[in-house]
C-alpha cells in the first residue's frame, strides 16, 4: 500500500544535508519592514460570514478589522480572493482581476485595503500562478483547438505521439497529471487537481499576463505577493521519463525547474522591485542553495522563501524534539548572514498547531498553545500565524469522509478505496492531519455557530466553541489571546528577536528548546518545555542578575543548581534577560 498519501505535497523537500554552518562573525542582517513584521494569515472562507450565506466575505473581515489590529500584527496574508469555481477553495482562479462573488465586490475589497492600511495594516495576496482553474477564459480558449492563440499558455501532449512520460498530480483521484481532452486529441497536465490545468510559463505571452495582473493588484496598493507553488512552475517542456518511483520524492524532479530564476528576476524587474512589496515563495527547493537562490538579496528575486521540513515533522505518532530542533538550527544557520525565512507551524494547508505540535487535552490545551505561540516569536525570520491558533483552536477530527469539504482528501479517500487500502486507517490518520481541521470557522463567541454566520457554515463549527472563542478570551488577562498580544508587543519591543544571532543550548535535552537571542550587547534566553511532564533545562549560562521577562505561567520559573539550571513545568516558557 501506498505510504506516502496524505498531503505529499506538504511533505519536507528533501532538503540536502548541505553542512551550512553558521558564520562565526554574524552581522546584522539588512532592516527591511518584512523582516520586522510578524504576518496574521486569514483564510477568507471561514473568517466571519457578513451575509448569512454561510461562507466568510471581505465585509465580514473588514467588521473584525479592529480585533486584527489588536492583536499586534503588521501584515494580513489573505488566502485567494478572486473568482473561482472553488474546486479547491480559490486556489483554482477564473479571473484573476476579479472578487470571487461569495466573498463581496471589487468595492467591499477596496474598502478592506482601505481599512487595513488606515489601521498601518499591510495586506499580502496570494499570487497562483503555477495554475489556473480549468474555468479561466484562457483554458477555455486554449482547449478549443490547437491553433488557438491561448493554446500554449498551458501544457498540451497531442494523443498520436502517445502517452505522455508520467507526471504525479497530488490530488487527482488517479495521481495521474495529466487528462485526456478529447476536444483536440490531446493531454493536458495538471499537477494538482484536473480543475487547476498548469500555466505554461515558456511562453512569453503568458508571463507578460501575469505581471499586468501583478501590477493590477499592487495599483490597487497591496504589499506582497506569496507565490503558490511557484518552485514547481518551470518544466523542462521536452517531459522527459522520470525513473520509477520519482513520484515518491517527486519535489526533487518538479522543483527549481529550468528558467524559474529567470522567470523571477523578470518578474522583480517587470514588478516587484518597481512597488514597496514583498514577495514570498511557498516552497524553498531542494537545499539550502536552492533556498539562498531564491531569496537573496543580491538576486533580485523574492524576499522570503518558506520550507516545508519544519512543518512536517508532527507525526499522529509524535515527533521528536531532538528532530525539530537540529531542523529549526539548521535552517536558521543557513540563513544568519544572507537571505531570510519565514518561521510557521502552521497554515490552511495544515491541522490546527495546537493538535500536531502541542497537546490539545484540556489540561495542556493553553499552556502547549501558549508554548509554541512563544517559539515562533522568538526565532529569528517572519513569522506567520494562521487565524485561529491565537485562540488554541484545535482539531475537529471528522470521523466520517462526508464530513470533509476538501477536495483533496475526498479525492485521496476515492483513491484509497480503489486500490483496495484501508480507508479505515485513512480515516484516522485525517483526524491528526487532513487541512479541513485548520479550516472549520473561526470561533467568535459561543452563540449559535459561534458568532461566524447566522446561516449554515459552510463546514461544520468545532463543537469545543462553547469554551474556546474569541468573546471569552477576551475577558481573561490569562488567554491564549492576550498571551499572544503580549508576545508579538514583546517582539515588536525587542528587535533582537527579530535580527539578533541565535545559539540553541542544553541541546541534547529531549524535552526543553532553549535557546538565546543576541544582539547589540542585548541577550535573550528563551526556554520552551516541549513536554507534558516536569522537567529541567541545563543552560549554563551565567545569570548575574536574570531578569524574567515574560512567561506563560503566572510565577517564574525555580532555578536550580545556582545560576544554570531552571525546572521547568509541563509546557513551560519562559523568557529572561541575560544582558
Ligand atoms: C498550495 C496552497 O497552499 C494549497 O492550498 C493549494 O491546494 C495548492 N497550492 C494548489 O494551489
Amino acid at each position: 500500500m501506498k505510504r506516502y498519501w496524505l498531503f505529499l505535497w506538504l511533505t519536507p523537500f528533501f532538503f540536502a544535508e548541505s553542512g551550512c554552518q553558521g558564520p562565526v562573525h554574524e552581522k546584522t542582517p539588512d532592516k527591511k519592514w518584512w523582516k520586522e513584521a510578524v504576518v496574521y494569515q486569514i483564510y477568507p472562507r471561514s473568517f466571519k460570514d457578513s451575509d448569512g450565506d454561510g461562507i466568510g466575505d471581505l465585509k465580514g473581515i473588514i467588521s473584525k478589522l479592529d480585533y486584527i489590529k489588536s492583536l499586534g500584527v503588521d501584515v494580513v496574508w489573505l488566502n485567494p480572493i478572486y473568482s473561482s469555481p472553488n474546486d479547491d477553495n480559490g486556489y483554482d482562479v477564473s479571473d484573476y482581476r476579479n472578487i470571487m462573488q461569495d466573498f463581496g465586490t471589487m468595492a467591499d475589497f477596496d474598502s478592506l485595503i482601505n481599512g487595513m492600511h488606515r489601521r498601518g495594516i499591510k495586506l499580502v495576496m496570494d499570487l497562483v500562478v503555477n495554475h489556473s482553474s480549468d474555468e479561466h477564459e484562457w483554458f477555455k480558449q486554449s482547449r478549443s483547438s490547437r491553433t488557438n492563440r491561448y493554446r500554449n499558455y498551458y501544457h498540451w501532449w497531442n494523443a498520436e505521439r502517445g502517452k505522455p512520460p508520467s507526471r504525479y498530480s497530488l490530488f487527482d483521484v488517479n495521481h495521474d497529471a495529466w487528462r485526456y481532452d478529447s476536444v483536440t486529441n490531446a493531454y493536458y497536465l495538471h499537477y494538482f487537481s484536473r480543475k487547476q490545468p498548469d500555466l505554461n510559463w515558456e511562453n512569453p505571452d503568458l508571463r507578460k499576463e501575469v505581471y499586468g495582473i501583478m501590477k493590477f493588484w499592487a495599483d490597487k496598493g497591496i504589499d506582497g505577493f506569496r507565490l503558490d507553488a511557484f518552485q514547481f512552475a518551470a518544466k523542462d517542456t521536452s517531459f522527459p521519463a522520470f525513473p520509477e518511483g520519482y513520484e515518491k520524492k517527486f519535489q526533487l524532479y518538479y522543483a527549481m525547474g529550468p528558467h524559474l530564476h529567470d522567470y523571477l528576476k523578470e518578474m522583480n524587474h517587470e514588478v516587484l522591485s518597481r512597488y514597496d512589496v514583498m514577495g514570498v515563495a511557498e516552497g524553498a527547493g531542494n537545499s539550502f542553495e536552492d533556498a539562498h537562490d531564491l531569496v537573496d538579496a543580491d538576486r533580485n528575486e523574492l524576499n522570503m522563501a518558506y520550507a516545508f521540513d519544519g512543518v512536517d515533522i508532527a507525526k499522529p505518532e509524535g515527533y521528536s524534539l531532538l528532530h525539530f530542533k537540529e531542523v529549526f538550527s539548521r535552517w536558521d544557520s543557513a540563513f544568519a548572514v544572507n537571505g531570510w525565512l519565514s518561521l510557521f507551524l502552521s497554515n490552511h494547508d495544515q491541522a490546527r498547531l495546537v493538535s500536531r505540535f502541542g497537546n490539545d487535552s484540556p489540561e495542556f490545551r493553553e499552556p502547549s498553545a501558549k508554548m509554541l505561540a512563544t517559539f515562533l516569536m522568538t526565532m529569528r525570520g517572519t513569522p506567520y500565524y494562521y487565524n485561529g491558533d491565537e485562540l488554541g483552536m484545535t482539531n475537529i477530527r471528522f470521523t466520517k469522509i462526508t464530513d470533509y469539504r476538501d477536495m483533496s482528501i475526498k479525492n485521496e479517500y476515492q483513491h484509497q478505496k480503489d486500490i483496495h487500502a484501508d480507508t479505515l486507517q485513512f480515516l484516522e490518520r485525517a483526524k491528526f492531519a487532513s487541512r479541513d481541521n485548520g479550516r472549520t470557522p473561526f470561533q467568535w463567541d459561543g452563540g449559535p455557530n459561534a458568532g461566524f454566520t447566522t446561516g449554515i457554515p459552510w463546514i461544520p463549527v468545532n463543537p469545543n466553541y462553547m469554551y474556546i472563542n474569541a468573546a471569552l478570551e477576551e475577558k481573561n488577562p490569562n488567554s491564549c489571546l492576550n498571551y499572544f498580544r503580549k508576545l508579538v508587543l514583546f517582539r515588536k519591543n525587542n528587535p533582537v528577536l527579530v535580527y539578533g544571532k541565535y545559539e540553541m543550548l542544553d541541546k541534547d535535552n529531549p524535552q526543553v528548546y532553549a535557546y538565546t537571542r543576541e544582539m547589540e550587547g542585548k541577550k535573550i534566553l528563551v526556554l520552551l518545555n516541549f513536554s507534558a511532564k516536569n522537567t529541567r533545562a541545563d543552560v549554563k549560562v551565567s545569570l548575574a542578575d536574570p531578569k524574567p521577562l515574560l512567561s506563560n505561567y503566572s510565577e517564574n520559573p525555580t532555578e536550580v543548581s545556582g545560576h544554570s539550571g531552571f525546572a521547568l513545568r509541563p509546557y513551560e516558557a519562559t523568557i529572561f534577560q541575560l544582558q
